[in-house]
């Protein structure tokens, strides 16, 4: 088959006005829960997109780790190209697709970093193969195998069962002004939501898909 001619029937759910709440935040909760529950695959995957100083935009996913009126949650490296990226612009996007669900939601908004206690308590629950990889992984550069496991083995041994919290690693949250929730329908007539903050408040649009 040519890719050309690749093509998927949308038609499992659809998202009526009705279902629509004030708050963007509600709906997010109930389309992750309903992953979560549904067995989406990997339903806190979501793709992070962040713009370089030139103006690249790169994307990665990242995992979900909590929500609230900070914003949506995520664990990383500080040091990472991400990281760096966010640094210099903070603007940023998070896109999660599940695709048994024929869902879609995208959050554009502005990034910032988690208080410092919340990522450590955050990092001390991790499991151990975690936390020695947070610590021996200069995460985005250049590496070899051999390397990385060096370090994660001397890490190993330096501190036992209690790597330390890594100042260079932790959460943050994007806040959002803008989100879109998309349901696929059949022929192509998809439903569409956007809700945008202004003043505080969310206006909602029906977009066409
Ligand atoms: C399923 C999955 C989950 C991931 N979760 C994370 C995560 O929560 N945090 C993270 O820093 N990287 C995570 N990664 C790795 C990132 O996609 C990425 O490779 C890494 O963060 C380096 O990105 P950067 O060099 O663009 O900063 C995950 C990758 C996959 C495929």
């Amino acid at each position: 088959m040519s890719l050309a001619d690749f093509r998927n029937e949308y038609d499992k759910f659809d998202l009526p006005e009705h279902l629509l709440t004030a708050d963007p935040k509600e709906l997010f909760s109930q389309w992750v829960d309903e992953a979560i529950r549904l067995h989406a695959p990997e339903p806190t995957a979501m793709s992070l997109s962040t713009v370089a100083p030139d103006g690249q935009p790169s994307s990665r996913i990242v995992l979900l780790k909590g929500f609230d009126e900070s914003g949506v949650l995520f664990y990383t490296n500080y040091d990472s190209k991400k990281g760096q990226d966010l640094a210099h612009n903070p603007k940023a996007c998070l896109l999660f697709f599940w695709p048994t669900l024929q869902r879609q939601i995208r959050l554009e908004g502005t990034v910032h970093k988690a208080p410092t206690p919340l990522s450590a308590e955050y990092f001390h629950s991790r499991p151990l193969a975690s936390r020695i990889s947070a610590l021996a992984s200069p995460q985005s550069q250049p590496t070899t195998r051999v390397a990385l496991e060096q370090r994660s083995d001397e890490i190993a041994t330096q501190y036992g069962e209690h790597p330390p919290y890594p100042e260079n690693w932790g959460g943050y949250y994007l806040a959002p002004h803008h989100v879109e929730f998309w349901q696929g329908r059949t022929c192509r007539l998809h439903d569409r939501f956007s809700y945008t903050l202004h003043n505080s408040q969310w206006q909602i649009q029906r977009l066409a898909p």
